[in-house]
């Protein structure tokens, strides 16, 4: 950066689980303890817009609006994530930084932000270095801020975690999905179905965290390799019926493992259970392809294929009766 003052805007989209993340390593920073796949949502995005201006001295001053306002617990945690990644380039530390951010979902609208969040904010990290950074190093940076966030530096389907059926991935980034994905997935889609726009009871760190002394922790790593494994099939020959099962078994076995965490604790809501067995009973009564899964709430995430969109979507429409609020987010895959 050669000029004194610079304005830069980064946008990254949100991603959603399939194969969940859940647990991190003791002790380390985001290592986490299974290998998740996911895919970057449409209309679900975050907007960093960054002035940057050069000052002498090593103490960063970071500022942050979110959503046109000040607020003062984002801006604390955005000061540590930068202090964090200037361990690795210390050339941000000589950058006054005022940043506004915004999701083009509405705010408490339940969904996850943090993903987009700090896969933008390290976009804009990336272009701040001395020197052009790689993706696996933009991916390792936004792990740093939150887990999931790593999967939302690239779009498409991503994969985060060591495996050993999958030899390139790693668990200090994402990778984009390495192995073939048959076209009956592409334009996949994803109805988000918000059930509940509430501030979670405990939060996603707080959760993977209750992992530590988890009487199933063993199991679920166990469980989410060979989940993995059964999903990277089903991927790759189209057979959209056992990895929509597989789907809502992941979604299941998360929500599970939060009920029977001590403390105990459940986000899901009635309206989601029955929005779950209402996706069940329309699949065997029309034999549809239409799926489930479930982020760390109570929000149902739909999941069908783009070729029955026309056959689907007003059904989705219709399951809108049980969301309180009657808000529904279409996302497809973005790539
Ligand atoms: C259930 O990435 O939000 O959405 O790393 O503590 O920021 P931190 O947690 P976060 O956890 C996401 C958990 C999940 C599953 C997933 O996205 O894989």
């Amino acid at each position: 950066m050669n000029e004194q003052r610079h304005k830069i805007e980064t946008v990254a989209h949100s991603n959603i689980a399939l194969i969940k993340y859940w647990g991190k390593e003791k002790g380390r920073d985001q290592i986490p303890l299974n290998p998740s796949v996911s895919f970057t949502l449409s209309k679900c995005y975050t907007t960093v817009d960054a002035s940057i201006t050069e000052k002498k001295g090593d103490t960063p001053t970071i500022s942050l609006q979110f959503e046109g306002q000040k607020h003062p617990a984002f801006e604390h945690k955005l000061v540590r994530y930068f202090q964090k990644i200037s361990e690795y380039l210390p050339e941000i530390n000589h950058y006054d930084v005022a940043i506004s951010s915004r999701n083009s979902f509405p705010h408490s609208s339940g969904i996850a932000s943090s993903a987009s969040a700090f896969a933008a904010f390290s976009q804009l990290i990336a272009s701040m270095a001395s020197r052009t950074l790689t993706p696996q190093e933009i991916s390792h940076h936004a792990r740093l801020g939150s887990g999931s966030a790593c999967r939302s530096t690239q779009n498409g389907w991503s994969l985060w975690g060591a495996h050993h059926h999958f030899k390139e991935a790693s668990n200090l980034h994402a990778i984009p999905y390495p192995k073939a994905i048959h076209p009956n997935f592409s334009r996949i889609k994803d109805s988000i179905l918000i059930i509940d726009s509430g501030e979670k009871t405990i939060s996603s760190t707080q959760g993977h965290r209750l992992l530590e002394n988890h009487p199933f922790t063993k199991n679920r790593i166990r469980c989410a390799k060979e989940n993995l494994t059964r999903l990277s099939e089903d991927l790759e020959s189209g057979a959209w019926d056992t990895f929509g099962k597989m789907i809502e078994t992941e979604a299941l076995m998360l929500h599970a493992m939060m009920m029977s965490s001590n403390p105990s604790y459940i986000l899901m809501k009635p309206d989601t259970l029955r929005v779950i067995e209402e996706v069940r009973s329309l699949r065997s009564a029309h034999a549809l392809s239409l799926f489930f899964t479930l982020d760390a709430g109570a929000n149902v995430h739909l999941i069908y294929p783009h070729h029955d969109e026309k056959k689907i979507k007003p059904l989705v429409e219709d399951l809108g009766k049980f969301c309180g609020e009657k808000k529904i987010i279409h996302n497809e895959i973005i790539t």
